[in-house]
């Protein structure tokens, strides 16, 4: 067969911080794609603040894929439009991991925008698996805040610094 260039595609997301849903949705986009590049956004698009700066949200993304020796997963930190950063990384595809309806609305959207501006580009759904469908970075920090055991649902670095944060 004749070669043909890497399957690249970019994993998005503000990962404040990353669960063990989103590691399940990266690792699996792995075993599809040649290569997975996981874009941690450091810009606000949530209306509250990020918890966590992004280099430190990359690091924990790093920390976790090394831990469950995934080789074929690097991390990056962006800050423009999503179809640019993925151009700009040669994907052809861009995965989100969808856990339930409630995610679909707004996936729906971002898709036909992003569609709009980069038809080129296709957008790749991964349906959460059961044990981790309920797990939401913003449900998962505010446990954490008011003292209560995340260990089961983030890496343990980053339930840590949850930890860590909660005492501070
Ligand atoms: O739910 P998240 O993790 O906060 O989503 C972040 C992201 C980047 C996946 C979402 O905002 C998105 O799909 N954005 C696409 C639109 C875009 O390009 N925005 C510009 C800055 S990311």
């Amino acid at each position: 067969m004749a070669d043909r260039p890497d399957r690249i595609a970019v994993c998005p997301g503000s990962y404040d911080p990353v669960t063990n849903g989103h590691l399940d949705i990266i690792n699996r986009a792995a075993r599809v794609f040649d290569r997975v590049i996981v874009g941690v956004v450091d810009v606000q698009v949530r209306k509250q603040k990020p918890l966590f700066e992004a280099d430190e949200r990359k690091g924990f993304i790093e920390q976790a894929v090394a831990a469950n020796g995934v080789e074929n997963v690097e991390v990056k930190v962006f800050s423009n439009l999503l179809v640019e950063f993925a151009r700009e990384n040669g994907a052809t595809a861009i995965v989100k991991g969808l856990r339930a309806i409630s995610d679909f609305e707004y996936e729906f959207e971002m898709n036909q925008l992003n569609r709009t501006l980069a038809p080129e580009i296709e957008s790749v759904y991964i349906l959460a698996s059961p044990d981790y469908s309920f797990i939401r970075s913003t449900g998962v920090k505010e446990m954490a805040t008011f003292g209560g055991d995340v260990s089961d649902l983030v890496p343990a670095a980053v339930a840590e610094a949850l930890a860590a944060r909660a005492r501070t």
